[in-house]
């Protein structure tokens, strides 16, 4: 599954990272240490914070668009909080200076994602690290991590613990690389754990969505996978439970579920992620572990675009969903949440490509896009147009109004111009392309992906 390769253009990044935004109020830090207790929902009393990275992402883009009314739209984007991908070493410098913005009142939001031999069952975000490297893991990654956040005792910090590691053990034990991975995912997750238990952070360990260990099959295997992880870890009073429908497409509440009246669908009784939270939640409460959960919302405000309940790459006609609360009308869910940052890709549509993945090219996948983590701005454009911010109404289907995902209705291009110059967001430049080089002024060619891919910016 895709997640968020953020090579972010580090320039933007840093740039932005200590710049005051405009449109926050005057920053009020905590003046002591915050204290996450087990039985607290720490988003209760915290708003997520809306992180400077992607805030700078979202007004880059608004700046892109000349529609006023969609700009308006965008600029909203920029204040809703969501989750900052720490997907390489290289991005732990940049960290600090996120975080430290945040507010007394409000919780940041961080992905923890770098297991070697990430993404062990498709091929767009696989990781920096191989595996067999879980030592530098564990004092190149996780180690100073936790440095920066003993750091700053008076910030309260949510961490989603590597998304999709665990449930592709348990889903994908038939893959050599899954095979391969496995000791290493089980003994990194547990190392992240024990090392990440701090008072002020409040841990979510990744465990899929409905439509993957919501299989009646396998909600207790994954409830015991998830389990073991957290007791080899001693089990820790900073873990809360879970983050599901990362990256994901699955509705909060829908009924019938999108895939419930195909013929597998009366083998799985988590049709939508209510009814994975409750059925998931009661197998982890059997296994041992805390099960609250956070779920993402970021991008399931439209249903019934996905031909298969596993198509996750870039959903063409998708729009962003209910923006983060923690008003979710359930106990076991302590609030909804932004993890994936709405607007950049899932992977690459590139079928050349060294890290493009089937399910990028699939009929449901918006097509072009470029490589994991790097900007989309049409994508993005969709996103805002269908979006469903305050959950009204329950969409069950929707046209996408880019047209259908064929090739030949395919959104009209932004990667190149006939002129043999790439446009703002386009891609200029990394391994196998044969496209421009060169930018339309006034933007140039960054590199966001080394050797993978470069983009106008
Ligand atoms: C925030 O972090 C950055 C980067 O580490 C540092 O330069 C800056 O002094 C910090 N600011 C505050 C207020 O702690």
């Amino acid at each position: 599954m895709q997640l968020t390769p953020t090579f972010l253009a580090l320039s933007l990044a840093i740039s932005s990272a200590f710049a005051a935004p405009s449109s926050l109020h005057q920053r009020a830090l905590c003046s002591s240490a915050v204290k996450i207790t087990q039985s607290e929902n720490p988003f209760a009393t915290r708003k997520l914070h809306a992180n400077a990275k992607y805030r700078a992402e979202v007004e880059a883009a608004a700046a892109a668009i000349t529609d006023a009314s969609l700009k308006t739209k965008a600029l909203q984007i920029a204040d809703i909080g969501s989750f900052l991908w720490l997907d390489t070493i290289s991005t732990i410098p940049t960290f600090e200076g996120y975080l430290n913005q945040t507010d007394c009142s409000e919780i940041f939001g961080v992905v923890i994602y770098d297991l070697p031999g990430r993404d062990c069952a498709a091929k767009a975000s696989n990781g920096e690290l191989p595996t067999g490297s879980l030592a530098r893991y564990k004092t190149e990654y996780i180690d100073p991590i936790a440095k920066i956040i003993k750091a700053n005792p008076n910030i309260a910090i949510a961490a989603v613990i590597e998304p999709d590691s665990l449930p592709n053990l348990v889903t994908n034990d038939d893959l050599a690389t899954c095979q391969n991975a496995a000791s290493e995912y089980r003994d990194g997750v547990a190392y992240a754990l024990k090392t990440l238990n701090l008072p002020n952070v409040a841990m979510y360990v990744d465990a899929g969505h409905g439509g993957w260990l919501g299989w009646n099959d396998n909600l207790a295997p994954g409830a015991a996978e998830l389990a073991s992880a957290y007791k080899a870890a001693g089990s820790p009073a900073g873990v809360h439970g879970v983050s599901s429908n990362v990256a994901g497409w699955n509705a909060w509440i829908k009924n019938p579920g999108e895939f419930e009246n195909t013929p597998d669908g009366k083998y799985n009784k988590a049709q939508d992620e209510e009814r994975y939270v409750e059925n998931f939640g009661a197998a982890l409460a059997t296994a041992g572990m805390p099960n609250h959960f956070i779920v993402d919302t970021g991008r399931n405000a439209v249903q019934g675009l996905r031909l298969e309940w596993g198509d996750w790459c870039n959903v063409n006609g998708a729009g962003f969903g209910r923006r983060p609360t923690a008003e979710t009308g359930n106990a076991l869910a302590d609030a909804f949440v932004w993890v994936k940052p709405g607007g950049e890709s899932d992977g690459t549509s590139d079928s050349s490509a060294t890290r493009y993945d089937s399910f990028c090219g699939k009929e449901d996948a918006f097509k072009p896009s470029p490589e994991a983590g790097a900007w989309h701005q049409k994508y993005f454009e969709m996103l805002l147009k269908n979006a469903n911010l305050d959950g009204t109404g329950t969409p069950t289907s929707s046209v996408p109004p880019t047209g259908t995902a064929t090739s030949s209705s395919a959104p009209s291009s932004t990667t190149s111009s006939s002129a043999g110059t790439a446009a703002h967001y386009g891609q200029c430049g990394g391994t196998g392309w044969t496209g421009p080089t060169k930018c339309e002024s006034p933007y140039t060619c960054t590199v966001v992906s080394a050797p993978y891919y470069s983009q106008c910016l």
